[in-house]
């Protein structure tokens, strides 16, 4: 792989913003640049570099894309005005939910994902904004991941072979691509980002689409969303590295009221990982177990049956898209 890791150890935050922000100034000059803002800690810090190298010419974009968590637009809105930054939302659920209709295949679903992020929103927002670049937040791992042939990570393209210019009509800043998360982590606390982003639980840029197995419908998502708002309620204070609910496709046979229910699983997923490449099921209380089940049954309709992974990654992966 072409690009080299900065290891934690070897990493000084505050050298690193300086430097990148002065790479950004100076292949950027004066012009505009769009940026890919989605709430997690790597394109927070990222948009919190643009910031710092370019002002207002960084024109930093939230998309809804009917995909992410329950308020999550908003919160992101609000907790960056109190940072001085600016970000305004793209309604794109229309674009997103069009390209996702009728695809199951997990490797389908990225590629329509990709292609309605870069070519159909962002292609539209560079073009008139007359910006030439687009800055998002691809770490070490995203990339390692995609190049090793595991997952396409939504957000890898020229290392892959995708000609951005060519495909897209711009080229893209990654000014963290050499830190994994923890890198990253840190050069977020340097940027003065609040604990609640620079230790946010990571949250991947396919969304919640990454957590449906089949098709991704919005009424398919929302029972996806009112799961994994549980499961986060539950076990924010767990420690673990991520806590997630897929739901899955096949069906089960409950009981609902003294009659038989055909209804939908939820599997929960808690992880205990360093940097996402290998991970193992948190070993939650019983107790835990329970009420994520009993909350999950009574919360989210029409869900029957509540299971918890025990499986270490590798051989699974952490999301199951
Ligand atoms: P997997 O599921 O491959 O996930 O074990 C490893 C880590 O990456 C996150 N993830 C993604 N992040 N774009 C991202 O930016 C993606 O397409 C993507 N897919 C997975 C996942 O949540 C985990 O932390």
């Amino acid at each position: 792989m072409k690009i080299k890791e900065i290891k934690l150890e070897d990493l000084n935050a505050e050298k690193f913003i300086e430097e990148k922000t002065k790479k950004i100034s100076s292949v950027v000059g004066d012009g505009l640049v769009v940026n890919a803002l989605s709430g997690g800690v790597d394109s927070a810090a990222v948009t919190m570099i643009g910031y710092k190298a370019l002002g207002d010419r960084l024109k930093t974009y939230f998309v809804e894309n009917g995909l992410m968590r329950e308020r999550e637009a908003q919160k992101i809105v609000s907790l960056f005005k109190a940072l001085g930054v600016h970000v305004e939302i793209v309604d794109a659920r229309k674009e997103f939910f069009s390209a996702l209709k009728g695809v199951t295949d997990p490797e389908e679903k990225r590629e329509a994902i990709t292609q309605s992020f870069y070519k159909d929103i962002f292609g539209k927002l560079v073009r008139e904004s007359g910006a030439k670049y687009l800055l998002q937040g691809t770490n070490y791992t995203d990339v390692e991941e995609t190049v090793a042939g595991i997952k396409r990570q939504h957000n890898i393209l020229e290392q892959i072979g995708i000609d951005t210019q060519e495909q897209f009509g711009y080229k893209v800043l990654e000014p963290i691509i050499e830190l994994r998360k923890s890198g990253v982590r840190e050069v977020a606390e340097a940027l003065g980002l609040p604990e609640e982003i620079y230790n946010r639980p990571p949250f991947p840029g396919p969304a919640l689409a990454a957590r449906v197995i089949g098709e991704v419908t919005p009424e398919r998502v929302e029972i996806i969303r009112i799961a994994t708002k549980i499961v986060e309620d539950e076990l924010w204070n767990s420690g673990a590295f991520q806590y997630l609910a897929i739901l899955h496709e096949d069906r089960v046979t409950g009981i609902r009221e003294g009659k038989r229910d055909f209804g939908m699983q939820i599997e929960v997923r808690c992880w205990e990982s360093k940097d996402a490449l290998t991970g193992s099921p948190t070993r939650l209380s019983y107790d835990i177990l329970d009420k994520l089940a009993q909350r999950i049954t009574t919360e989210v309709s029409g869900v029957v049956s509540v299971t918890y992974n025990i499986t270490k990654k590798p051989p699974s992966t952490i999301e199951a898209v």
